[in-house]
């Protein structure tokens, strides 16, 4: 089956940034989301990131508008039969990505290829949710989603090699470059990441140095482009302390035990951008 439409799961940083890619690359997007203001929120960010290319020269007016017309916004999960292959970006929780596949699966067709752009949970787990672990693969992308080039391609266990296969395809097409990863937890990308933002919480909360002098010896002295904890708060301070407990649930070992302070960081509500304050503050 040639992949043509694509269901998106969730208008989030993520989902909206997914779809936008999408319909830039040909296919027409079924974006699902619980509530229209969600949508729209959605469409809205898609439509300014659309219109930046415009003003950049990197596309068209016409071509955006075209783009802008592939894109479908509904809250009824059974409008995502229409789909040939489909992407999740909901709540990284595995009791609401398993609802939501659920509640998607009897609307499908048999042939349909399930992918999730979980961070951190098992793809191996996730697709034993649901009636077609063999067409279910992870297909990890990076925030901003159309500006960073990384997609990791996580078959689970008993996914197929045709499924890994399809979802490469689908990340090429779509202008990224995607890496096989085994699954395993963190897959290769939050294994290696989040215990450095986790040690820059620690150096911070040791009095090591303040959040901007972390920040620089990073930007600095390793080129990295932006510090660990302004990309921590770019990330959500609620999603690494999330996948620190994954990796250190999964490994069974204390060197990923979440840092003290990220957790109370959480607890208080200071997320990062999203909330307009993380280790920095934003404007609103
Ligand atoms: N959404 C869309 N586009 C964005 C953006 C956003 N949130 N932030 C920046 N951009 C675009 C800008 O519009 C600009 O594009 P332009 O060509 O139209 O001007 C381009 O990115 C460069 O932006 P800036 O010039 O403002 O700033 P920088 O050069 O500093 O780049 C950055 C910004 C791309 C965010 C860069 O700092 C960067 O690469 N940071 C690291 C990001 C990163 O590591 N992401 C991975 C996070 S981990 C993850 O997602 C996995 C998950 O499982 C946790």
């Amino acid at each position: 089956m040639e992949t043509k439409t694509v269901g998106v799961l969730g208008a989030g940083t993520m989902g909206h940034g997914i779809a936008q890619i999408l319909i830039r690359s040909g296919y027409t997007v079924l974006l699902y989301d619980l509530s229209q203001q969600f949508l729209d929120a959605g469409a809205g960010r898609i439509a300014k990131g659309l219109n930046r290319d415009v003003e950049k020269d990197r596309m068209k007016a016409e071509e955006r508008d075209q783009a802008l017309s592939r894109l479908k916004t509904t809250t009824r999960v059974a409008d995502l039969g229409g789909a040939d292959f489909i992407v999740e970006a909901v709540t990284e929780n595995l009791e609401v990505k398993a609802g939501v596949f659920r509640a998607l699966e009897p609307h499908c067709r048999p042939g349909v290829i399930f992918a999730s752009n979980t961070s951190s949970i098992s793809i191996t787990r996730l697709a034993a949710t649901t009636q077609r672990p063999e067409r279910f693969v992870g297909l990890h992308f990076f925030n901003p989603v159309p500006v960073m080039k990384l997609v990791e391609v996580v078959p689970g266990l008993q996914t197929s090699p045709e499924t890994a296969d399809k979802a490469v395809k689908l990340a090429e097409s779509a202008g990224k470059t995607p890496v096989r990863v085994n699954d395993g937890p963190g897959f290769v990308s939050n294994r290696l990441l989040m215990p450095m933002l986790n040690e820059a919480v620690y150096c911070l909360m040791e009095s090591v140095a303040d959040a901007k002098g972390i920040d620089d010896v990073m930007k600095l002295g390793m080129n990295h482009p932006m510090g660990p904890l302004e990309l921590a708060d770019l990330i959500g301070l609620d999603v690494c302390l999330d996948i620190m407990k994954v990796l250190y649930e999964g490994f069974r070992d204390s060197k990923y035990r979440p840092c003290p302070l990220l957790e109370k960081m959480v607890n208080a509500g200071r997320l990062g951008r999203k909330t307009g304050r993380g280790f920095y503050e934003y404007a609103k």
